[in-house]
């Protein structure tokens, strides 16, 4: 941000922000770390009960042998294994609890050599689907070890085991335990980014559900925005029920696909409690678009479905979307959804006929194989308009949207909207490369060129996907101006820009994790380019956002306080709100206790239960757990409590 823009009031603020929170900024705590662990063997006792084999006719035999150690004189060994996946699993959902980090090390040995030995998970999905996962592999001559490997799985996933597999040889594992991860705390003395964007539009982020597990996600998401984009969990391979699909075409119709929100659930589960408003993302799109839903009788073998039947399909598939998320997330707020997806090349033309990487290469799109060009674009949008929610705006997305298919997208918009009002809006995706700044792509001014030709088409206009990439920590100086420059360009347009998201949250998670394109590092602390965009910025209070931002409110450099929290010095009330361990403080360790006694792996004493069950329904339980959180990051006041939203 240029500092000639916008007054400047944000230096010195939110030093003092959780007072009774009392917890430093990144905190680690060292009784946490001793105290989480779930699981932890030397194979010394002999004990290897915690230990199955996999899948049936599984010839491998599970020892506690003498052949080979790291520590003592024995370790697990996988013998008899025929198959590369036959190998020793360690159930996790019987000892773990979902939506919790944690932290796995072991060693691993194969018999002559450690030839890409890799620990990998399962799980069944709602619909009982059974999916399989690498997590790491190691390999090299003798022990190898993997440190602090960081797992979590989510809510709704059942029979979850972890496992070791690769090659057929006998191997060894020793030393092997999991605990749980202490929490870390996002950065508390900067500005909520919401609040510094709260007069401009709002500020959003993608999460997919592994992401959000973590407490330190959801502080972070809870802090900063205002807008929650599921990064894959909407999209059509992951609602699609295949399931439900077939034995409605078993039964004589192919026509009416069927869907489950089963994996967005956590998300769309937190938006709700947390009332935070969802960018839905995607209908309809070219890749993450199961092959079968475009074939006769749902039979990936099967022939192409003709453009009459797909036509069917699509509209039964908007149609129960939607229906599913009216009646199962009725109270969220969901503004915004990207109807149709990436359907131009770089050039501004219609994809190729075929289905991606087996027709055409990666970019094929099997939507262009059945109606030949980009015409289901419209009924897309008709059939959107006539089901979404009242409410729900509905976007046309792309990516290198400054490059030749800019006007290509504006032509779309006008086509469409030619004889009624489909399209809402336009999202500019914005994956964009910060380089060493100068040499950076898009130049900011094609950027703006871009923004500007949508921006004048008189439709909305939402960034939905923002990142920007620097090959190395030591740009980060070149990436944050990079970074402002873009929010300064952005802004200039800020009547008709309605929400700027970023596609992620820290830079370890992002799907360019390796560009470090986002605004945190991986231990949530702020990057430059946190700093360089609301550097300058007034900041409106939670409060004041929600009631009426107007100039008049806004604060001023004399009451620019954050909201209070609970005063440890004041003098002790009866009840103290939120400190369900009896500590005489609020802090995380009250959340998890309240967490651990609603899911009933904890009791609690009456003083306990008085001081946690702060929305009064006589139980602690997870909505407890959350507001005790906003408590602690300063989204509600002491005051508010009891509180029962
Ligand atoms: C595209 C899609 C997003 C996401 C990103 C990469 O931009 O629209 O849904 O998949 O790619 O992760």
């Amino acid at each position: 941000m240029k500092k000639s823009m916008k007054k400047r009031v944000l230096s010195g603020l939110l030093a003092v922000s959780c007072g009774a929170a009392a917890v430093p900024a990144f905190a680690v705590n060292a009784e946490d770390a001793l105290e989480g662990v779930i699981y932890s063997s030397d194979f010394e006792d002999g004990d290897i009960s915690a230990w199955s084999t996999r899948g049936e006719n599984d010839t491998t035999e599970l020892s506690a042998s003498e052949d080979m150690a790291v520590s003592g004189s024995k370790s697990l060994c996988a013998s008899g294994r025929s198959k590369s996946w036959n190998g020793p699993s360690f159930r996790i959902d019987d000892k773990c609890k979902p939506d919790t980090v944690y932290l796995i090390n072991a060693k691993a040995a194969g018999k002559w050599y450690t030839d890409n030995l890799t620990l990998s998970w399962q799980y069944n999905d709602a619909s009982g689907e059974t999916h399989y996962n690498n997590l790491v592999s190691v390999s090299g001559g003798g022990w190898q070890e993997i440190t602090d490997l960081k797992f979590s799985y989510t809510e709704g996933m059942t029979d979850v085991y972890i496992y070791f597999e690769g090659g057929t040889d006998d191997f060894y594992i020793d030393d092997f335990s999991i605990k749980e991860a202490p929490v870390i705390h996002p950065q508390s003395d900067i500005v909520s980014l919401k609040d510094a964007y709260a007069n401009s539009f709002k500020i959003g982020t993608a999460t997919t559900a592994k992401e959000l597990a973590p407490t330190s996600t959801k502080e972070l998401i809870l802090k900063h925005f205002n807008s929650l984009t599921a990064g894959n969990e909407l999209k059509p391979d992951a609602i699609l029920d295949q399931k439900a699909c077939m034995e409605m075409a078993a039964a004589g119709d192919d026509e009416n696909p069927q869907v489950s929100l089963a994996s967005a659930r956590s998300i769309l589960n937190f938006a709700r409690d947390n009332k935070i408003p969802v960018r839905g993302h995607v209908l309809v799109w070219h890749q993450q678009t199961p092959e079968w839903f475009f074939k006769e009788n749902y039979d990936v073998n099967g022939e192409w479905v003709s453009k009459e039947k797909m036509l069917v399909r699509l509209e039964n598939y908007i149609k129960n979307v939607f229906a599913a998320v009216k009646e199962e997330y009725p109270d969220v707020d969901f503004y915004a959804w990207d109807v149709v997806n990436e359907c131009f090349k770089d050039d501004g033309k219609p994809r190729d006929p075929g289905f991606p990487a087996k027709e055409n290469g990666y970019q094929s799109s099997p939507w262009v194989q059945i109606f030949g060009d980009n015409s289901f674009i419209k009924p897309a949008f008709e059939f959107a308009k006539k089901y979404a929610p009242e409410g729900t705006k509905l976007y046309y997305n792309d990516y290198n949207e400054y490059m030749g298919k800019s006007t290509a997208i504006v032509a779309l918009t006008e086509e469409i909207n030619a004889d009624g009002h489909y399209i809402d809006g336009i999202g500019m995706q914005s994956h964009l490369d910060a380089r060493s700044g100068s040499d950076a792509f898009p130049s900011v001014s094609q950027y703006e060129k871009a923004l500007k030709l949508f921006c004048d088409t008189g439709l909305d206009v939402q960034v939905t996907e923002l990142d920007a990439t620097v090959n190395s920590p030591d740009l980060f100086k070149e990436q944050a101006q990079y970074y402002s420059d873009i929010m300064d360009t952005i802004m200039k347009y800020q009547d008709k820009v309605s929400a700027v998201v970023f596609w992620g949250t820290t830079d370890d998670q992002s799907w360019r994790a390796s560009q470090y394109p986002l605004l945190f590092n991986e231990d949530y602390t702020a990057k430059p380019a946190f700093d360089a965009i609301v550097d300058g910025l007034e900041v409106v209070t939670p409060t004041e956002t929600k009631e009426e931002p107007s100039s008049e409110t806004k604060p001023t450099e004399t009451d620019n306080t954050e909201p209070d929290t609970q005063d440890s010095s004041a003098p002790a009330s009866e009840i103290l709100w939120g400190d369900a361990d009896i500590s005489g403080e609020v802090d995380i360790l009250d959340v998890i206790t309240i967490n651990k006694a609603a899911m009933g792996k904890e009791n609690m004493t009456e003083e306990q239960v008085k001081n946690a069950d702060v929305n009064l329904n006589g139980k602690p339980d997870s909505i407890d757990a959350m507001n005790v959180l906003k408590l602690i990051v300063g989204l509600v006041k002491a005051s508010d409590f009891p509180i029962s939203e």
